[in-house]
């Protein structure tokens, strides 16, 4: 009876834990959506033209980064909180207090990733209260970081 019980109350726990971990994605998603490989290696992504725009905002398009993160702003409220300048590839590099954002060769252990897809261990997703990127652009930062993270620190 008490080892009937005791197996039973194990496996209950096996199976909550199991629940957990599909549902949160800080356990369950991240190894599953993230992944370092160039999903396009014949083609190398521009950081000028296909990055830059979607960070300095478009009509339509996802939320700028420039509405928080730029120095020029007359508001950066993502710049004062965590010291991360997001308006030139050098500012970019340089990180935040926290260190650097953009791993070059490593999307899944940049910080930058983990925040537009909201992994990231604290915080809110990027760009924060959205129009969120789409599947396809978050790609292109994730294969420019595969890439080596490439381009001129004015850029
Ligand atoms: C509405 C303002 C706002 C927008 C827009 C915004 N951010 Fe942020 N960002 C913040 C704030 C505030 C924080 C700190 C709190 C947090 O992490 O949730 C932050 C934190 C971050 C961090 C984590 C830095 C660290 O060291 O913790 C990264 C990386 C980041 N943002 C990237 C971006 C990128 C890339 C974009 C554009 C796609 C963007 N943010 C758009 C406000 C913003």
């Amino acid at each position: 009876m008490l080892s009937t019980a005791r197996v039973s109350a194990g496996l209950a726990l096996a199976a909550l834990v199991a629940s957990c971990s599909a549902l949160d994605p800080k356990v369950g998603d991240v190894a599953v959506q993230c992944s370092d490989e160039d999903s396009d290696p014949q083609r190398a992504v521009d950081f000028a033209t296909q990055i830059r725009p979607l960070m300095n905002g478009a009509p339509g398009g996802p939320r700028p980064c420039a509405d928080c993160h730029y120095g020029s702003r007359p508001t950066h409220e993502g710049l004062d909180q965590t010291g991360l300048d997001l308006e030139t590839l050098g500012s970019m590099r340089r990180g935040s207090r926290s260190g650097p954002v953009a791993v070059a060769g490593s999307p899944c252990k940049s910080l930058v990733m983990q925040k537009l897809r909201g992994t990231a261990p604290s915080g809110v997703r990027m760009p924060k209260g959205g129009p969120f990127w789409s599947d396809e652009q978050v790609r292109l930062m994730s294969d420019w970081i595969a890439e080596g993270a490439k381009g001129d620190d004015k850029l």
